[in-house]
């Protein structure tokens, strides 16, 4: 209950569902928002400011343990809108957290790093990126930046190549890739408390049979234990649905301009 954590981002489709699960969880909780939000949950303070805003993100984070960095662009975009947000905010969530002597901080990446891999290959952590859109590459540099404040001043990260978070699977693709709501809740619980992470990449993904990931780092660096399996929910889709070819789906087509989440 010592923990003291921020939010970037916590108003969006995750933040509101992780803080929610987390409710209560952590002694002090601020969101770091520039949007109104609708529901405040036990122990939270909010802060409005914009992501660029350096002076004014390293202020709101004085104090703070755990940054949960969320605030992003979550799909395909311009590269003028993917610069902004995912890239310099990211830089501006990093510098904030060392200025600000923060502890930790978890970054919430994307399985987009590795989105061209064939759907035939299993891949971890260890194996080459190969990012699927201008939104994979600034997960990338999210990854890269960490690992630089890791080394450089030895603020410790948890990188979350998260799949695709959803209440249920929504496509075939998804049998593979979805991360529960129960599931990502845990992670990110996992991600916050588990003690001396140092620099670690996990996929944030459930434990479905058809995974592509290999994920025994999540176990053995913060102890992350996944409990459902998209597989419950195969009998929904037909087996005439074309089957995925690469890890990221759509997002490695060329004419993927983003979409509907
Ligand atoms: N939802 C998923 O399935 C999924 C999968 C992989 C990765 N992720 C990553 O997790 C994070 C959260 O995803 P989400 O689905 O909740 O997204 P979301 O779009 O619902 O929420 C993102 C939030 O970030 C804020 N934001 C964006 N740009 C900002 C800026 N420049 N300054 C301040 N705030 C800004 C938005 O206002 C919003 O509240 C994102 O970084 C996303 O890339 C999500």
């Amino acid at each position: 209950m010592t923990q003291s954590v921020l939010y970037t981002g916590g108003a969006g489709r995750m933040g509101t569902v992780l803080r929610e699960g987390l409710s209560g969880e952590f002694g002090r909780v601020v969101l770091y928002l520039r949007e109104t939000v609708t529901e405040v949950f036990e122990r939270e303070e909010v802060i409005n400011g914009e992501l660029h805003d350096l002076d004014g993100l390293a202020d709101a984070m004085r104090g703070v343990d755990v940054v949960v960095h969320l605030a992003g662009i979550a799909d395909e975009a311009s590269w003028d809108d993917i610069l902004t947000s995912n890239i310099e905010g990211t830089y501006a969530v990093f510098e904030a957290a060392r200025r600000a002597g923060v502890r930790r901080v978890v970054y919430a990446g994307s399985h987009h790093v590795v989105g061209f891999y064939p759907a035939s290959e299993r891949v971890g952590t260890e194996h080459p990126v190969r990012p699927d859109s201008y939104y994979g590459v600034s997960k990338v540099f999210g990854e890269g930046l960490a690992r630089l404040y890791h080394d450089k001043w030895g603020l410790e990260v948890v990188c979350l190549r998260i799949g695709c978070f959803r209440p249920e699977p929504e496509d075939v693709r998804q049998l593979s890739a979805w991360l529960s709501h129960r599931d990502g809740v845990e992670l990110v619980r996992r991600s916050v408390l588990a003690p001396d992470v140092g620099f670690t990449i996990v996929y944030g993904v459930s434990a479905n049979t058809r995974g592509w990931w290999d994920n025994r780092e999540a176990a053995a660096s913060i102890a992350y234990v996944p409990r459902d399996d998209a597989e419950a929910y195969a009998d929904r889709f037909s087996p005439d649905d074309p089957p995925p070819t690469v890890h990221g789906g759509a997002f490695a087509d060329e004419a993927y301009r983003g979409g509907v989440w």
